[in-house]
């Protein structure tokens, strides 16, 4: 594989389309989870210039911070609060256009004005969440939720 990711194209599903075989192509050769995750943190912030992108792990009744690119960030997340939570406990992908609307947001920082989470799942059991804040608000749609849930299917 290149060092360098080399993503172009003008829309989101473009360089979603260019992005997905190359984070395949790293993790196909790669069985440590924690480095996978790593890398996909850093080939989707880099490729989309999002605010902050990492993942929170599943671990006992919490999920705990796990490889990230951005600002630092709160460390621990109980299951049903904030958005995290809210993904892991309904078992399903967030999608918040306004930060300030969701009730029991987590504000690890202001600038954070829309989110998504993704739950990762393994053997249907969940096991981290996808977490992506934009410093803009309504950067995610359905085409992001349906991508960054093919990423995350790559994980596991
Ligand atoms: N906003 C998240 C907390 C994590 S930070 O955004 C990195 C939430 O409400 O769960």
């Amino acid at each position: 594989m290149s060092e360098h990711l080399i993503i172009s194209g003008e829309t989101k599903r473009e360089r979603y389309e260019a992005l997905l075989p190359q984070i395949a192509s790293v993790v196909e050769g790669e069985s440590d989870l924690i480095a996978n995750m790593a890398n996909v943190a850093a080939m989707l912030h880099e490729t989309f210039g999002f605010w902050w992108t990492g993942f929170y792990r599943v671990v006992g009744e919490e999920l705990v911070l796990g490889p990230f690119q951005g600002p630092m960030a709160c460390t621990r997340i109980r299951k049903g609060r904030g958005v995290c939570g809210t993904a892991w406990a309904k078992a399903e992908t967030q999608v918040v256009p306004d930060v300030e609307k969701f009730p029991g947001h987590i504000a690890c920082s202001s600038a954070s004005r829309s989110e998504i989470v993704v739950p990762v799942f393994r053997e249907g059991v969940i096991i981290a969440v996808l977490d992506i804040d934009s410093d803009r608000l309504a950067t995610f749609d359905q085409t992001d939720r349906s991508y960054l849930e093919r990423v995350v299917e790559k994980l596991c």
